[in-house]
């Protein structure tokens, strides 16, 4: 039987996608990329085969073009998909919710028409942490049940679940991974996130505070009941949420059934508070941030961290980094793309 080494990633050139990549060229599979381009940057394309020394295809497509699709799996013999693109912004979601489910749900429906069509049956979709809302329970285990979703985002991922649930019947084969929050860079700093504008997630809004971009953080409340009044968050090195892609293929390959839908939460385990990241990241990098303590953000929830023992044991995977070095890579590559020292 020939060996399944084919990936073919939607979305690559994104800051996930783009991680991924190194991880599978390195692991030693044959990589398709796919995107559009529109949210991310042709020099993340270059950077990767400068960080693994390997030429992989790229190929500037959007993931709703039926046609455009079909032409790429008729062109490549693919043995997995890893289905990264989609468009992220909860606020921008509130304010264009159709864009969102286009993109989002139409993007997924054309590449399970595709997959179907030619016979692939192995997907890894990108879930988040946010379809629990906040969680009854924390830390929150998969079967916690979906709460109704704060944004048009949420929802997008949770209708996108769904689906693939239910595709499972017509043989399509789905590992949904439900990131927590992805931060940093690669270590090499050659890739790493390009948030568009003034950023919402905290990280970059750190960096780019620190790298005098922004001139203040500000830390949205301290009145949660949480230890130190912050919102409690599992962030996760970028590269550690790569590698699980690899083993969500390996899981796949190594199970006989033809219909399958796992979903599992890829956190660290380890909540963490704003305020501590914050304090973690002046005690790292040696750089004074200058940051104020202000409301909250309307939207927020107050805690949420993941329990990793399913996704731990069933798809043998464990976070390599810890807080500190994920908040270096981040800031080294805040550096490299600034051009400071
Ligand atoms: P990103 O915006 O950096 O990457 C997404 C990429 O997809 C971009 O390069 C964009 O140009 C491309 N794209 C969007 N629509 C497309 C289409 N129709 N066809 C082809 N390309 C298209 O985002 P990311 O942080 O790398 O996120 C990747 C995935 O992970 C997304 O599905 C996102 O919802 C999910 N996710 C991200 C986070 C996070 O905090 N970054 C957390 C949970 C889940
Ligand atoms: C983290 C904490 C903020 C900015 C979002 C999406 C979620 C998922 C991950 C995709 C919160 C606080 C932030 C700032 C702050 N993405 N903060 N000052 O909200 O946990 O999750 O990204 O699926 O769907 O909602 O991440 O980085 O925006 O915020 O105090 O300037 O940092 O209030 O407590 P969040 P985040």
């Amino acid at each position: 039987m020939k060996k399944k080494n084919h990936v073919l990633v939607t979305g690559g050139a994104g800051y996930i996608g783009s991680h991924t990549v190194v991880e599978l060229l390195n692991a030693g599979y044959e990589v398709t990329a796919i995107d559009t381009l529109e949210r991310s940057e042709i020099a993340i394309i270059e950077g990767v085969k400068s960080i693994t020394g390997k030429a992989f295809n790229f190929q500037k497509a959007d993931c709703l073009d039926l046609a455009a699709m079909q032409k790429i799996f008729s062109d490549n013999q693919f043995d997995a998909v890893i289905h990264f693109a989609a468009y992220k912004s909860v606020n921008e979601s509130v304010e264009r919710p159709l864009l969102y489910y286009k993109n989002n749900v139409g993007s997924l429906m054309v590449l399970l028409e595709v997959m179907k069509q030619f016979q692939v049956h192995d997907l890894i979709f990108s879930s988040s942490c946010t379809v629990y809302g906040q969680p009854d329970q924390i830390p929150v285990d998969e079967s916690a049940p979906f709460k109704k979703a704060e944004s048009p985002y949420g929802a997008s991922k949770q209708i996108c679940e769904r689906i693939l649930e239910d595709a499972a019947t017509e043989g399509i084969r789905t590992v949904s991974l439900r990131y927590f929050n992805p931060i940093g860079a690669h270590p090499s700093a050659q890739i790493g996130e390009l948030p568009i504008g003034v950023p919402n997630n905290l990280v970059p809004y750190v960096t780019q505070t620190a790298a005098g971009i922004r001139s203040q953080l500000t830390v949205f409340g301290n009145d949660y009941t949480t230890p130190d009044g912050s919102c409690l968050r599992d962030f996760i090195h970028v590269c550690d949420v790569a590698s699980a892609h690899v083993n969500a293929i390996k899981f796949l390959q190594d199970q006989k059934s033809e219909k399958i839908f796992e979903a599992f939460n890829l956190g660290t385990g380890v909540g963490v508070s704003v305020l501590e990241l914050v304090k973690m990241f002046i005690q790292v990098t040696g750089v004074n941030l200058n940051y104020k303590i202000g409301p909250r953000r309307p939207g927020d929830v107050e805690k949420v961290y993941a329990d990793p023992k399913r996704v731990m044991e069933g798809l043998k995977w464990k976070a390599k980094y810890d807080l500190g070095q994920s908040l270096l890579h981040a800031w080294e590559w805040e550096k490299k793309i600034r051009g400071l020292s």
